[in-house]
């Protein structure tokens, strides 16, 4: 089944992962909300009904263990990220149409209504678990107040998800050698009764959902392996106080007094909520949220899928990080559909953000927060455009300073900005505005293209091309102009010059409006300097080939240059700050020998050395290894034949950075199969952050290391 394209004549909603509102917001967050709010004015752009919403995720142990840590509680710590949030988002120009949170109202009385569906429809039922329970304080220890070892993948996790390995979500009493977060004792494992979601019930639909559902590979691949197998209950109630009530009444085995519903109930549901705040803000009249959620029809409850409820329904995109896939592929589809409500046309899963060619860690402080960005005085528009661009939305991407100057230097300062200043100071300076001709065939069809381009990209919700377009537009503009040097053409050929200068200043309105969704505040100054009315947020597609006016001001430049010494200062900060993190740490860069791994006391003879093959390699490729978030697949070129060999580099080097790269490898190691993927190697590193061995001088590719 295909969807109707966009633009559709039903409305669409575009939601954005919830952050919980536990912590300082930075640059791996604001990736998905720029993808988000980029995407939802695109879709606008091409004439989609389209609401932008999101809010702040406030239950669940994510909060109650930070506000534990603070002394606060949990409901006054979430209010205060929440403000927090509510206020940073606008600053980076991610502007919501609504943005509320799980603790209110709406929210709360719209999930005890879909569990009650789900009681009524007989997908819920209760049974006796275990769950971690700290002796010492006498308490239940759910999610991130327990942790120890992945059951799945062997590594150290959290109570309720493998963060650290295979990113699986974990049921309570799953994870192995339990330690209280509270106390760091070992945790008992005690029964008691809890409520379940028969995920089994939704199997089929679900397999028929993943077929039916666009967005990005990740999102769209991933879960298929997660249903293979007969789907696991979801647990949703905790033994905490902090959370939205398990509905009382709500069944007849009613043991819920003491029991709220899991975080991962209530969050996906402020979606929901949240759209109807909006739709009740604008009028129902004006935004039928209802069209958009809920089916009409009487098999309301069922775990059927009726693909003409598709027809009539509005359009559901949902755009996070791709840690949360499982969440929103498998556990939420079945969670409205349990509840009469429609499914998610597409999820869009983004990669992870890392800083300087490493994992961003907020332990570590190796991280670029939201507040010291815009403190640095850059233009929240630069860093949409960086983020934007360069990736696809599903490839982890790196942030540095460094680059961000770059980038901002080259592409938009000596690009974009560029061409729109010579463009209009040209035409102020000789015509007052735009030259009266007709803008010429050749710079008419390249805008057409643009426009159809920009019209592709947000159907197929690829956002770098749809953020790549306008530099590549002014990249069009700059050869023109300087093909042609009008102001050479001025005197002699007045009409020619005209038409050069007439086609540029056309060419500025249609980067005006190709820019907007990932320039937003960028465009609109550059709309007003061309004499346009209004905002360039309103105005269709089709607008970039209408004549600007005919006489506009003297512009002045749409971007200015990063200089070298703030970048110098800004990396020189973040630089103390992972030391000082280091050192609060005990992980200090240059360590004490107490930090250090004690030496091996057992010597080994010269011919057990010999017995290594260390070579000199060269990378030439690194790629990521599905569902593997800390390996990368390397191709390793060691003389005598390029070795696959997979490394666990993911989160510590960017891909990017390693083809070039000169390391060493073990060429004799016992060949394996990771994740499905032969290893035939091992690239030797040093430490935690895995420090690359390479070679002092330039010692040729396959030299053995002796
Ligand atoms: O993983 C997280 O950060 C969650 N707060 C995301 C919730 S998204 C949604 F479904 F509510
Ligand atoms: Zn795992």
């Amino acid at each position: 089944m295909s969807h109707d394209e966009f633009p559709t004549d039903h409305p669409a909603v575009v939601t954005c992962g919830l952050p919980y509102a536990n912590g300082d917001l930075h640059v791996g967050h604001l990736r998905t909300y720029v993808a988000g709010d980029a995407l939802s004015r695109g879709l606008r752009r091409i004439g989609q009904q389209t609401a932008f919403v999101c809010g702040s995720d406030m239950h669940g142990t994510p909060v109650a263990v930070n506000a534990a840590e603070d002394g606060v509680e949990p409901r006054e710590f979430a209010l205060e990220y929440h403000e927090r949030y509510a206020e940073t988002f606008p600053q980076f120009n991610i502007e919501f149409d609504n943005y509320g949170h799980t603790d209110d109202e709406t929210n709360t009385e719209l999930t005890q209504e879909f569990v009650r569906s789900w009681v009524d429809g007989d997908h819920v039922h209760e049974k006796e678990i275990e769950v971690a329970w700290d002796t010492e304080e006498d308490q239940p220890l759910p999610d991130r107040f327990v942790e120890g070892t992945c059951p799945y993948c062997g590594e150290h996790a959290r109570g309720d998800e493998c963060d650290e390995g295979c990113q699986r979500h974990l049921e309570p009493g799953d994870i192995e050698d339990p330690v209280s977060t509270i106390t760091g004792n070992p945790a008992q494992y005690r029964t008691r009764e809890h409520k379940f979601l028969r995920l089994a019930d939704f199997q089929e639909y679900l397999q028929g959902f993943l077929d039916r559902i666009e967005g990005t590979d990740n999102a769209q691949n991933q879960p298929r392996e997660w249903i293979d197998g007969e789907l696991q209950d979801l647990c949703i109630t905790r033994d905490m106080d902090w959370g939205i009530d398990y509905p009382a009444g709500a069944d007849e085995a009613d043991t819920s007094e003491e029991l709220v519903l899991y975080v991962w109930v209530d969050a996906p549901i402020e979606y929901v909520a949240s759209t109807k705040q909006y739709a009740e803000r604008v009028g129902t009249d004006e935004y039928d949220w209802e069209q958009v959620w809920k089916i009409d029809g009487d098999a309301e409850h069922g775990t059927e899928w009726d693909e003409e409820w598709t027809d009539d329904s509005g359009d559901i995109v949902h755009v996070i990080g791709r840690d949360i896939i499982q969440h929103h592929a498998v556990f939420w589809p079945a969670m409205l559909r349990g509840a009469g409500y429609n499914e998610p046309r597409s999820i869009l899963a983004t990669g992870f953000v890392g800083i300087d060619g490493k994992a961003l860690s907020t332990s570590r402080n190796r991280a670029v927060w939201a507040d010291e960005y815009l403190d640095a005085g850059f233009h929240p528009d630069l860093f949409r455009y960086y983020i934007a661009t360069g990736a696809g939305l599903e490839t982890d991407v790196d942030f540095s300073w460094d680059r961000l100057a770059e980038r901002v230097n080259g592409e938009l300062v000596g690009n974009l900005g560029n061409f729109v200043n010579r463009a209009l100071l040209f035409a102020h300076r000789n015509y007052d505005g735009t030259p009266d001709v007709d803008v010429s065939d050749d710079v008419r069809d390249r805008i057409e293209a643009t426009l159809d381009a920009f019209e592709a990209a947000v159907r197929n919700y690829d956002i770098r091309s749809l953020a790549e377009l306008a530099t590549e537009l002014s990249d069009y503009g700059n050869e023109y102009i300087q093909r042609t040097e009008p102001w050479h053409l001025l005197d002699d050929e007045p009409e020619a010059a005209a038409q050069v200068i007439r086609d540029c200043v056309q060419i500025a309105k249609a980067v005006a409006i190709v820019m907007q969704p990932v320039l937003p505040g960028k465009a609109e100054r550059l709309w007003g300097q061309l004499g346009e009315a209004g905002s360039v947020a309103d105005v269709s597609l089709s607008t970039a080939l209408e004549a600007p006016p005919e006489t506009f001001d003297e512009p002045d430049q749409l971007f200015a240059q990063i200089d070298d010494d703030h970048i110098v200062e800004l990396n020189e900060e973040l630089r103390e700050r992972v030391e000082d993190a280091s050192d609060d740490d005990g992980d200090d860069e240059s360590p004490d020998t107490a930090a250090l791994e004690p030496l091996e006391t057992e010597r080994i003879g010269f011919e057990d050395f010999e017995n290594v093959d260390m070579r000199v390699g060269e990378i030439v490729s690194a790629e990521s290894v599905e569902d593997a978030d800390k390996l990368l697949q390397l191709a390793v070129d060691i003389g005598y034949e390029v070795r696959q060999v997979v490394a666990g580099l993911a989160e510590l080097h960017a891909v990017d950075d390693l083809p070039g790269t000169r390391v060493i490898l073990l060429a004799n190691m016992e060949q394996a199969t990771i994740f499905g993927v032969e290893s035939n190697g091992m690239v030797l590193a040093a430490g935690d952050e895995a420090d690359l061995l390479t070679t002092h001088d330039d010692a040729p590719v396959g030299t053995r290391v002796k």
